[in-house]
């Protein structure tokens, strides 16, 4: 097997296996389980996972693979579509329902897009006829430089009666001026519906060979500059158009065997913000929850194990069997915090470090491997167990944990409010446990020191409550229960979400423990507060 300096470990973000240099590398890492195929079930409308729990792998490998008669197209909202759509707004005096409606044919235009070619050569031309004469506008419209990403079909919408009087023209269907518009409606909401229309209509018409799916990602991501409201108006306004099209729209396309569909990447956190009524069906019914929990004594069935050792085995030019890579690199065990079990796979450190998300397994790998390249001489073919547990090797891992958390606070919160949450840690003399009692009085005297003097306040730091569950959601700390037999049960947020339960709520007047990936980044020891 490949010395560890040769290993490639590829990228944590998935976003990087879309170019073309890497499309091979991923097919030879992704490991393919149940996710992918319930992704390509017609009701899936959501794929619904954590920071790093793959979204965006499984997107890309249906983007890049023409996987069981499906054709998908990957787009991400950018910070130029945020800041087109709040011009719009100002420009425009839109509303929410506008924004629906700028999306539907947003997506309409980029699903076209990926229609033309083979697909429409195979339908009777009749039937094709309308869809030709649309994209020829488009075409004509962008100079026949039309990239299909959000931010141009935007251009086309923004200019709705240039391109509604396009559309008229080419469909010989006479000119929008025509329609009057009512009291309630503006010229350019009239334009845009007539635009819509003429998609869904020529959509309608073909016979599809293949189901088309268009998954959109970045919605995670608040850029700096753009309010809360106004993100939350731009994603409320997607998640709606997307709703309606796969809900009324699609399904009425009858007489073709390919379907059309989009689906949503979004974190848990942000597909509760959107609002949805009867959320919790949604998630039931109609999305993939990206879920990679497994137990200490069942991980190498697991399909997290799968992965690591995918990871390693792929780069080996001989066939191996399942965990023969993982145990080649990996030859030690570790002391296993439990009495009934002498030693452990170096695995469950992963497991006890990580929250259980490929993205923190494929890190890990990789600042192990700098770590053994950097300590060990000669050239190494194996990783050892004293890099692993080495002071450096957790320091570095803790930031990368931190990180994450720091990403998902940004979401909603500014820099300095990232700052005063870290101040609280100082409160906690140096420990990683306490009971409900210590909480209470560490958060007010943080708030006495840290908080009341803030002009704004974030609404995280409301009461001692707020910030509890805050810390649970985030997945700084857990919250202890016992069973029936005295043993220890660790309640982590990221193990109770499920479709049925997508936001778990923390206990109060339990005992809390801080995870041990974050001790180091936060300077705490493993001991309890008195
Ligand atoms: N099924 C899989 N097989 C192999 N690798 C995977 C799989 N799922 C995820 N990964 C790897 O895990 C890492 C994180 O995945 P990804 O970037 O898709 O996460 P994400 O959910 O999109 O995170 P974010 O919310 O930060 O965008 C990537 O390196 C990706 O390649
Ligand atoms: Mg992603």
């Amino acid at each position: 097997m490949k010395p560890i300096a040769e290993l490639s470990l590829g990228y944590s973000d998935a976003e990087n296996y879309q170019r073309r240099e890497n499309k091979d590398l991923f097919n030879s890492v992704f490991v393919k389980n149940e996710y992918l195929e319930d992704l390509l079930d017609p009701s899936t409308f959501f794929l619904i996972g954590e920071k790093g729990t793959g979204k965006t792998a499984y997107a890309v490998y249906i983007a890049n693979n023409r996987y069981k008669n499906t054709t998908g197209q990957l787009k991400y909202i950018r910070e130029t579509d945020y800041v087109k759509f709040v011009t719009m707004k100002k420009q425009e005096q839109l509303d929410l329902s506008d924004y629906s409606a700028i999306w539907k044919v947003i997506l309409l235009l980029l699903l076209a897009k990926d229609i033309r070619g083979e697909e429409l050569s195979e339908n009777p031309f009749s039937k094709t006829m309308k869809m030709r004469r649309l994209m020829g506008v488009v075409d004509d419209y962008y100079q026949n430089a039309f990239a299909p990403e959000i931010v141009n079909a935007l251009e086309f919408v923004k200019d709705s009666k240039i391109s509604a009087e396009l559309v008229a023209e080419a469909l010989r269907l006479g000119a929008t001026k025509s329609t009057s518009t009512t009291k309630n409606e503006s010229r350019f909401q009239v334009n845009l519906l007539f635009v819509q229309r003429q998609f869904e209509d020529a959509l309608r018409g073909l016979k599809l060979k293949n189901n088309h799916v268009l998954m959109i990602d970045g919605i995670d991501i608040r850029p700096g500059k753009i309010s809360y409201e106004d993100y939350l108006d731009c994603i409320k306004g997607l998640a709606d158009a997307s709703w309606s099209l796969n809900n009324d729209y699609f399904p009425s396309i009858r007489d073709s065997d390919g379907r059309l569909r989009v689906v949503l990447l979004l974190r848990p956190d942000i597909f509760n913000s959107l609002g949805f009524q009867n959320a919790s069906n949604k998630v039931r019914d109609n999305s993939v929850l990206l879920d990679w929990r497994t137990t200490y004594p069942s991980y190498r069935s697991s399909m997290l194990f799968a992965l690591a050792d995918r990871l390693l085995a792929s780069q080996q030019t001989e066939f191996l069997e399942k965990g023969t890579a993982w145990d080649h690199y990996l030859p030690f065990v570790i002391d296993a915090d439990n009495p009934n079990r002498p030693t452990d796979n170096p695995f469950i450190f992963f497991l006890r470090y990580s929250y259980s998300r490929p993205r923190d397994i494929v890190t890990m790998l990789s600042i192990l491997r700098d770590e053994t390249r950097a300590k060990l001489p000669g050239a190494p073919t194996t990783f050892s167990k004293q890099c692993l547990e080495s002071n450096d090797f957790k320091s570095s891992h803790s930031t990368y944990l931190m990180g994450g958390i720091r990403d998902q606070l940004a979401f909603y919160y500014s820099e300095d409010d990232y700052e005063t949450f870290l101040k609280f840690f100082t409160f906690l003399d140096s420990s990683w446990e306490f009971s409900f009692g210590s909480y209470r009085d560490v958060f007010s005297r943080f708030k006495l020191t840290s908080v009341d003097h803030l002009e704004a306040p974030p609404e995280f730091l409301g009461s001692e409550g707020d910030f509890l569950q805050f810390l649970y959601d985030t997945n700084v700390l857990c919250y202890k229960e016992v069973d029936e037999n005295d043993k220890p049960l660790f309640r982590w947020c990221y193990r109770e979400r499920s479709s049925a339960n997508i936001s778990p709520k923390v206990k109060l007047d339990a005992e809390y423990r801080i995870h041990y990936g974050l001790l180091k980044s936060l300077n705490l020891r493993r001991r309890k507060l008195r």
